[in-house]
């Protein structure tokens, strides 16, 4: 029994503008490392990033362009509408 879900039907304008809500449920992954801005730590704070830097930098991370390891693995499993989702979440939001 196949599955196949529709899911590409109400996403075309996802692509110029992220989902902020998509982006703050992704978010909980990332922010186990990006947590709050700690300023002994080797991890950039990604809070309040432009938008635009912020995708370019993820999708070099996927394309394994960058070489940090963690960040190729969670890169890889983004899509481009969840990239555009997260950009948007973090380039709004604040660390707690
Ligand atoms: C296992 C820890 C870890 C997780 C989980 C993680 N990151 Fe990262 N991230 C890092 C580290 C470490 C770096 C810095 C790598 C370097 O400097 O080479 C980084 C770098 C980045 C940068 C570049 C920041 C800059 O100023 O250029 C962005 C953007 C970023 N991460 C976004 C995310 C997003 C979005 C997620 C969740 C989908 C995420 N990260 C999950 C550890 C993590």
């Amino acid at each position: 029994m196949a599955v196949v879900a529709l899911s590409t039907m109400a996403t075309s304008s996802a692509a110029t503008a992220g989902d902020i809500e998509l982006g703050r449920y992704l978010s909980s992954e990332c922010t186990t490392c990006h947590g709050a801005a700690k300023t002994d730590s080797t991890i950039p704070p990604i809070h309040g990033l432009d938008q635009k830097h912020f995708v370019e930098v993820l999708k070099a991370y996927r394309a394994k362009s960058l070489p940090n390891e963690a960040m190729r693995t969670v890169a890889g499993r983004l899509q481009d509408d969840d990239i555009a989702a997260l950009a948007a979440y973090f380039a709004a939001a604040k660390p707690r």
